[in-house]
């Protein structure tokens, strides 16, 4: 008994540190029994490399206090196998560190590790390595695949092992996830892909980490596994057998953004109504994907055409923020649900129909615990309804929430949290003065313009084209295809005053074309189509003429049936209304070259700084293609979290002190589509209900994180590639600059969408 109590104390002092071991997990159909409790959790996605460690107590402890009880997170392979059995786990891929962190806020975890994980992410996460070793098919039957993910989930799993951090070592991680949403695809593999997902199940039982696996969006994942719903709803999910608990593992509450689209939105009273219906219908582990979506620092987004910025529209925004009323309005719910926990988890649900489309589910075991779920799923009108005796108003698609039977405690549509008024509050870059030279006032700009297509010796050439993914094997976006023509003097347009046009198609992703050192022009696919033409007038000379084809990706594939397949680059390249026709040039002599000068130097790096000579000036040209700038400068004033203005500018990467912010586009919108004034909440959700932003850059702002500043000295570094004013960028503080109530209407309709 003695030594009992003591240990309870243990576990109290423990635990205000530490969960105190999370224990043994298990499950039935109801719930998991976490140490022989049963539990209904609410989990929180949050990706560790998209933040950086800095942030990482905040964004957990942010979730915390919006009533979150896990934190979930994939295992993103590409970032910490970069080559065969040569691993990364520093800094944002910290990630015993980040589920440390976790642990410390008394918070369970749920680990996705895959291998394979969609998510945006830069080829799905599995790294680019993987698909040049020979005789490798992603996600079937495949030895190579097979082993080289066996070997990556052993890593991964016995790291854990070793840090303590399953819940029967007295770790936070409940519950571990083998695949990815494969049930989409199986269709796409034949019969290896049964005896994939077979094989894959089983070598995650046999890595023996004591917490149950999950595969989402797998119909028919094999015993013990439990298989989980992702989508916009889950409340009509039923697993694949009796003893299975109903897991959610993907809502989304927002949605993720591309380069040249518009803006989605998901109003905070959708996402409520989803998840309360879900506990109404006996769910048991709900997770936001995402709940911080964070930033693709880097080249790590997917594509073609995933943003930098991974905001997702989620509870807490890109930048650390809780976003209002979407976070107030979640943890107000999480609260009801925690009310109604005991009587959800003591007995099985009755359901009663309380009219047309409206009914209740009471959870009531004639004891004195009693909870209710009154749902109107009516989406356009309201109602009153009689239950138990009393009447309840409910507004259209909506449900109430009663821990006692008898109060409601929230409404989905009723939102009483606060909304806040977000800006972006520029302030110039300000000259870091590291030198005695006092009183220097301008910003000095060094400049280095490369070479409009080959430069130092060429990589090789070839007749015809080659797939631009295969030739770089994504060490870079970028891949000059140059050939040189011969134009002769008695061609007529060079004494008219028309031009040449240039026809180019490409597989994929963007280009931009030069003409004797001069851009002709740029184009790029869009949305998830990657393909696209160029059509354009070009002024060619007399004689020889240069032509260099910088074709880009923007993001490797993520997911699809075979998606590792999908090529990029160009197909076809003519030129039109010459004294002949048509010139086709697409089997010609091709010479290639592999990235570009700057980054083979790394000279946005410290010690590559000074690996080319840069020009000073404090007027840099406008409009300059393929041109690095770099300037020195001091933090921006203050502790707001602080995006990079770009939108003087064309399209390029960026740089702070070496870490990478990532690629930036401020592409905007056609005006042309359709946007929506006022979102109506009612009624099924889908991605492209709710759009704003016509005729806007998709992204203006790109994430610094304050952790990557130093007090002075802090060096930027831009490449452009088709021309911009670098005088026009600005650091651009995000500051909360108003809350306002809303209006307590009984169902208000309008979402108050983020300032942004
Ligand atoms: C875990 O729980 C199950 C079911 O309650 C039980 O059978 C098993 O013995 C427990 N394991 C440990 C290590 O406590
Ligand atoms: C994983 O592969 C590496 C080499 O790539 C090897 O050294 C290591 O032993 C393998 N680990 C497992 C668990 O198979
Ligand atoms: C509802 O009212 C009827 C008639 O007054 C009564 O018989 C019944 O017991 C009441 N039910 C509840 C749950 O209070
Ligand atoms: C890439 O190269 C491989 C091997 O040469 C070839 O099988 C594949 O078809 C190529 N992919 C594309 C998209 O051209
Ligand atoms: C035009 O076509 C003729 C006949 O095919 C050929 O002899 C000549 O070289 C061509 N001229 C040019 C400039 O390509
Ligand atoms: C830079 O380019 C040279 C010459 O093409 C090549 O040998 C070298 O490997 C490249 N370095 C990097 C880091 O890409």
């Amino acid at each position: 008994m003695k030594i009992f109590l003591l240990f309870l104390l243990f576990c109290f002092f423990t635990s205000l540190f530490n969960s105190c071991f999370a224990g043994n997990v298990t499950y039935d159909r109801r719930s998991l029994i976490i140490d022989g409790q049963r539990k209904l959790l609410i989990s929180a996605a949050i990706h560790y490399p998209r933040s950086v460690p800095a942030m990482w107590p905040g964004l957990v402890q942010t979730a915390k206090e919006g009533g979150v009880d896990v934190i979930e997170s994939y295992v993103f392979w590409n970032g910490h196998e970069l080559s065969p059995g040569k691993y990364n786990f520093e800094g944002r891929y910290d990630l015993v560190k980040f589920v440390k962190i976790v642990q410390q806020a008394g918070m369970y975890m749920i680990l996705r590790i895959g291998p394979f994980v969609a998510a945006e992410w830069n080829f799905g996460g599995v790294p680019a390595w993987l698909h040049y070793v020979p005789g490798t098919v992603f996600r079937t039957d495949n030895e190579p695949f097979k082993y080289y993910m066996r070997n990556f989930t052993t890593f991964i799993v016995n790291l854990m092992k070793q840090e303590k951090l399953f819940a029967p070592q007295g770790g936070p991680i409940i519950l571990a996830q083998v695949e990815n949403e494969y049930g989409y695809y199986e269709k796409f593999y034949g019969e290896g892909a049964k005896r994939y997902v077979t094989w894959a199940a089983r070598m995650a039982v046999s890595q023996n980490n004591g917490v149950p696996w999950i595969m989402c969006q797998q119909d028919d994942a094999p015993e013990p596994v439990i298989n989980t719903c992702n989508s916009f709803y889950c409340d009509q999910f039923t697993p694949n057998s009796p003893n299975k608990p109903k897991i959610w593992t993907e809502n989304w509450p927002g949605w993720f953004k591309t380069f040249g689209a518009r803006d989605p939105h998901r109003p905070a009273e959708d996402v409520a109504f989803s998840v309360a219906r879900f506990f109404q219908k006996g769910g048991s582990v709900h997770n936001y994907y995402m709940y911080h979506g964070g930033t693709n620092f880097g080249r790590t987004s997917g594509g073609p055409f995933i943003t930098t910025s991974y905001d997702y529209e989620a509870p807490i925004d890109e930048y650390g923020l809780p976003r209002l009323p979407k976070w107030g309005h979640l943890k107000e719910l999480h609260k009801a649900i925690k009310l109604s926990e005991h009587a959800l988890l003591k007995s099985e649900p009755t359901t009663l129909s309380l009219g047309p489309s409206q009914e209740a589910d009471v959870y009531d075991d004639g004891s004195e615990v009693c909870a209710a779920f009154l749902a109107n799923l009516d989406d356009k009108t309201d109602k009153n309804v009689v239950f138990r005796n009393v009447s309840y108003h409910l507004p259209s698609w909506s449900v109430s929430i009663l821990p006692d039977c008898k109060n409601v405690v929230f409404n989905t549509a009723k939102v009483g949290s606060q909304a806040s008024l977000v800006e972006m509050m520029p302030e110039e870059l300000m000259p870091s003065v590291t030198s005695p030279s006092k009183g220097l006032k301008a910003l000095k700009w060094d400049v280095f313009v490369e070479n409009a297509g080959i430069w130092g010796v060429a990589d090789f050439a070839k007749n015809g084209f080659v797939d631009h993914i295969n030739t770089t094997k994504d060490t870079t976006d970028y891949l000059w295809y140059t050939t040189s023509i011969i134009v002769g003097e008695n061609e007529e347009f060079l004494k008219k005053a028309g031009r040449p046009v240039l026809l180019i198609e490409s597989k994929g992703h963007a280009l931009h074309a030069f003409v004797n050192q001069e851009l002709q022009g740029s184009a790029s696919g869009s949305g998830s189509h990657s393909p696209f033409k160029f059509e354009s007038p070009i002024s060619l000379k007399a004689g020889k003429n240069e032509i260099a084809l910088l074709s880009m990706t923007v993001g490797l594939q993520n997911a699809g049936g075979l998606y590792e397949w999908v090529g990029a680059g160009l197909t076809s390249v003519k030129i039109e209304g010459l004294n002949n026709g048509t010139m086709d040039l697409s089997m010609s002599r091709w010479t290639y070259k592999i990235g570009l000068q700057g980054e083979n130097l790394s000279i946005y790096k410290p010690d590559g700084l000074n690996s080319i000579n840069w020009v000073s000036t404090s007027e840099p040209q406008k409009n300059q293609p393929l041109t690095w700038y770099k300037v020195v400068v001091d933090p921006p004033s203050g502790d707001e979290p602080v995006g990079l203005d770009m939108i003087h500018m064309g399209k390029g990467l960026a740089w702070l002190n070496g870490e990478e912010i990532g690629r930036y586009w401020p592409i905007k919108s056609s005006e042309h589509e359709k946007c929506v004034e006022e979102c109506d909440y009612r009624g099924k959700f889908f991605p492209d209900k709710c759009l704003t932003g016509c005729g806007e850059p998709t992204q203006r702002w790109y994430h610094v994180p304050r952790s990557w500043f130093k007090p002075s000295g802090n060096i930027l570094v831009i490449f452009e590639e088709k021309g911009g004013d670098p005088t026009k960028i600005t650091f651009s503080k995000r500051k909360i600059s108003g809350l306002c109530s809303l209006i307590a209407e009984d169902f208000p309709m309008v979402d108050q969408a983020p300032v942004r």
